[in-house]
C-alpha cells in the first residue's frame, strides 16, 4: 500500500495558528472532563469512602486486566444540565477487558445523588447494553443506586427505552448467551432489584449491598413492619436465605476478584475472522492533527491529511482517486485491523454519493469494517442538481450505508450537517461507535444557512401581506438564530444528550477505533443484503 504524501507545511503560519486554536479547544475539553470526573459533591465522596467503599472508577480499574485500557463512554452526559449536579449522569459505562474478553461495564456512581437515574443515566445504561447486544459482549453491572431519581420519574419510568428496558435487555442477552453478571456494592432498590435478580450470576458485598423491592421506610408505611435494611435484604439474607444472590464478598476488592474468577468460567465463542497484520505507527505524527483539524469549518481540509495521521504507516489504498473528489474512499489498516475509510472532502454531489455507495459495496463484499470520517455540510442544492437526480443518488448511498452489515464506526472531525449526517453513518445508522472531536459541530444545517432560510421565509410571508421586514428585525432574528445554533451545535451539547458515545482527543482516534473493531469481532457479522436501489 502506498504512503500518503502529506502536503502540509508544519512550519507554516496557517498550521501554527490552527494548532494554537485547537490546543485551546483541547484544554477546554480536558478541563471540562476533569471537572466532570471530579464533579461529585465532596461530602458525598467522603461519606462513601468512610463506608469502606471504592469510587466507581476505582472499582472499574481493579476489575479490568492490568495495563489494559478502559474506553469510557459519554463521560460528559448531562453536562451543562441540572446545574451540573449529575456529573457523567451518575453512571460510568464503557468497554474494558476482563480475562482477555472485551466486556461492557456499567457502574452506578453512588456519590452522585445516591446513584439515582435521570433521563441521561437511563440513556447511558441502555446504550451500553445495546453495544453489548450488538457485539456479544458480557455485561458487568456494579450496582450502587437508589433507583429512579424521583422528581424526574415521568421522564424515566414508563417509555419503551426507559428503566424497564434494562431488565428486558438482560433477559434477551441472557437468552442469546451473553453473560450477565452483577456485583451489588450498595443500594439496589425497587425496580433496581431486578438488575441482580435478572443476572446469570450475582455477587453481593457484606454489610454494604442490599437488594429489596421496597426499602425499610416503604415497608413501614405499607405494613407497619419495622425492619433494618440489612435484615430486609442484606448480603447474608440473600446468599443464605432468599437465594437472590450467589456469592457473598467481604468488601469491594473481594467482590471484584470473585467477578474476575467468574470470567474464567465463561464460554469462549468463535470469533469473526479478520486478516490482522502487525501494528505500524502512522508515518506522520498524529499530534499534527491539531494543526490540521478544521477549527474554522469554512476552511477546506484535505481528508487525506487526516487519514495520514490516523492509519498504520500512513498507508492508504485510495479507490477512485480521480473521480468525485469531494469524497475520499480507500483501504488502510488501523492497529493492524483492515478498514475501509469514507471521508468527506467537500459537499456531496450525485457522483460523490455513487462513489460512496460503490465503496460500501466493496467493504461489505470483502467483510471489512467501515470508518466514516464526517466533515460534511450536506448535499448540493439547486435546479441543475435536482434535475440530475441528487435525491435519487443520495438515496442509493443512504441505502448502502443503512444495510451494510459490516461494523461501522463514525468519527465527526469537523461539521456534521443535514442529510450528510445520515449518509455518513450518523447516529440513526447504528454505527457501533460514534465519537466527536472537540472542534466538531452538529446540526440540521449551519447557523448562517438556517438564519438565511428563516429570514427568507419571514420576508416572503410579509411580502404576501404587502409588508416589508425592517433591517433591524432581520439583524435581530439573524443574531438570535446564530447564537442558538452555535450553542446547540456544539460537541458538548451533543454529548450531553447522548447523540454520540463521547468526545475524544484526535490523537486517541486510532486507539478508540481499534478497541471498537476488536469488540466487533466477538459476534460473527451477518451477510449484507441490499434493497432496491433507485436507478
Ligand atoms: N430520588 C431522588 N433523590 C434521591 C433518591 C431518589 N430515589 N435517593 C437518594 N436521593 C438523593 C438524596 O436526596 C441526596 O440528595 P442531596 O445530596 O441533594 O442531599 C442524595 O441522593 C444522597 O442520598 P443519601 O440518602 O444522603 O445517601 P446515602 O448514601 O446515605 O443513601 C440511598 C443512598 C439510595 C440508599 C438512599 O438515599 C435511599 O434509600 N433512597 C431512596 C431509594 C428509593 O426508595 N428508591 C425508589 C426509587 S424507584
Amino acid at each position: 500500500m502506498y504512503r500518503i504524501k502529506s502536503q502540509i507545511d508544519t512550519s507554516s503560519d496557517a498550521f501554527r495558528n490552527n494548532k494554537k486554536l485547537f490546543e485551546e479547544l483541547l484544554e477546554e475539553y480536558r478541563n471540562r472532563t476533569k471537572d466532570t470526573v471530579n464533579g461529585a459533591n465532596p461530602r458525598a465522596v467522603e461519606k462513601h469512602k468512610k463506608r469502606g467503599k471504592l469510587l466507581a472508577r476505582e472499582r472499574i480499574n481493579l476489575l479490568v486486566d492490568p495495563s489494559t485500557p478502559f474506553l469510557e463512554l459519554s463521560t460528559m452526559a448531562a453536562y451543562g444540565s441540572y446545574e451540573n449536579q449529575f456529573p457523567s449522569a451518575g453512571i460510568i459505562t464503557g468497554i474494558g477487558v476482563i480475562q482477555g474478553r472485551e466486556t461492557i461495564i456499567i457502574a452506578n456512581d453512588a456519590t452522585v445523588k445516591g446513584g439515582t437515574y435521570i433521563k441521561e443515566t437511563i440513556r447511558k445504561h441502555v446504550r451500553a447494553q445495546e453495544i453489548a447486544m450488538e457485539n456479544h459482549l458480557p455485561c458487568v453491572y456494579m450496582v450502587d443506586s437508589g433507583g429512579v431519581f424521583l422528581p424526574e420519574q415521568a421522564k424515566v419510568f414508563p417509555d419503551r427505552f426507559d428503566f424497564g428496558r434494562f431488565f428486558y435487555n438482560q433477559a434477551r442477552m441472557s437468552a442469546a448467551g451473553i453473560p450477565q453478571i452483577s456485583i451489588v456494592m450498595g443500594s439496589c432498590t425497587a425496580g433496581g432489584a431486578y438488575v441482580p435478580a435478572m443476572s446469570d450470576e450475582t455477587i453481593i458485598v457484606k454489610e454494604q449491598g442490599t437488594i429489596f423491592i421496597g426499602g425499610p421506610p416503604l415497608v413501614k408505611a405499607a405494613t407497619g413492619e419495622e425492619v433494618s435494611a440489612e435484615e430486609l435484604g442484606g448480603a447474608d439474607v440473600h446468599t443464605s436465605i432468599s437465594g437472590v444472590a450467589d456469592h457473598m464478598a467481604d468488601d469491594d476488592r473481594h467482590a471484584l476478584s470473585i467477578c474476575r474468577n467468574i470470567f474464567e468460567t465463561l464460554e469462549h465463542k468463535e470469533k469473526q475472522e479478520l486478516d490482522i497484520a502487525e501494528i505500524e505507527e502512522p508515518y506522520y505524527d498524529p499530534t499534527e492533527l491539531y494543526g490540521i483539524a478544521p477549527v474554522d469549518l469554512k476552511k477546506a481540509v484535505d481528508a487525506r491529511e487526516i487519514i495520514a495521521r490516523m492509519v498504520d504507516g500512513s498507508r492508504f489504498q485510495e479507490f477512485k482517486a480521480r473521480y468525485a473528489p469531494t469524497i475520499v474512499t480507500g483501504f488502510a489498516r488501523i492497529m493492524g485491523f483492515p478498514v475501509g475509510i469514507i471521508a468527506n472532502n467537500g459537499v456531496l454531489f450525485s457522483e460523490t454519493a455513487l462513489k460512496g455507495a460503490h465503496f460500501v459495496e466493496l467493504c461489505t463484499a470483502r467483510k471489512i469494517p467501515i470508518i466514516f470520517l464526517q466533515n460534511i455540510t450536506g448535499f448540493i442544492v439547486g435546479k441543475e442538481y435536482e434535475r440530475k437526480g441528487i435525491a435519487r443518488d443520495g438515496a442509493k448511498f443512504v441505502h448502502a450505508v443503512a444495510n451494510a452489515n459490516v461494523p461501522k464506526f463514525t468519527v465527526v472531525f469537523g461539521g456534521s450537517f443535514g442529510a450528510g449526517n445520515y449518509a455518513m453513518a450518523g447516529r440513526a445508522y447504528d454505527p457501533r461507535l460514534l465519537m466527536m472531536w472537540p472542534n466538531s459541530k452538529i446540526s440540521v444545517m449551519g447557523g448562517e444557512q438556517a438564519s438565511d432560510v428563516l429570514i427568507q421565509v419571514k420576508m416572503d410571508q410579509l411580502k404576501a401581506r404587502g409588508q416589508e421586514m425592517p433591517q433591524e428585525d432581520i439583524d435581530k432574528l439573524k443574531k438570535s438564530i446564530l447564537e442558538k445554533y452555535e450553542y446547540e451545535g456544539s460537541a458538548y451539547y451533543s454529548t450531553s444528550r447522548l447523540w454520540d458515545d463521547g468526545i475524544i482527543d484526535p490523537v486517541d482516534t486510532r486507539n478508540v477505533l481499534a478497541m471498537g473493531i476488536a469488540m466487533s469481532l466477538n459476534k460473527k457479522w451477518e451477510e449484507t443484503k441490499y434493497g432496491i436501489f433507485r436507478m
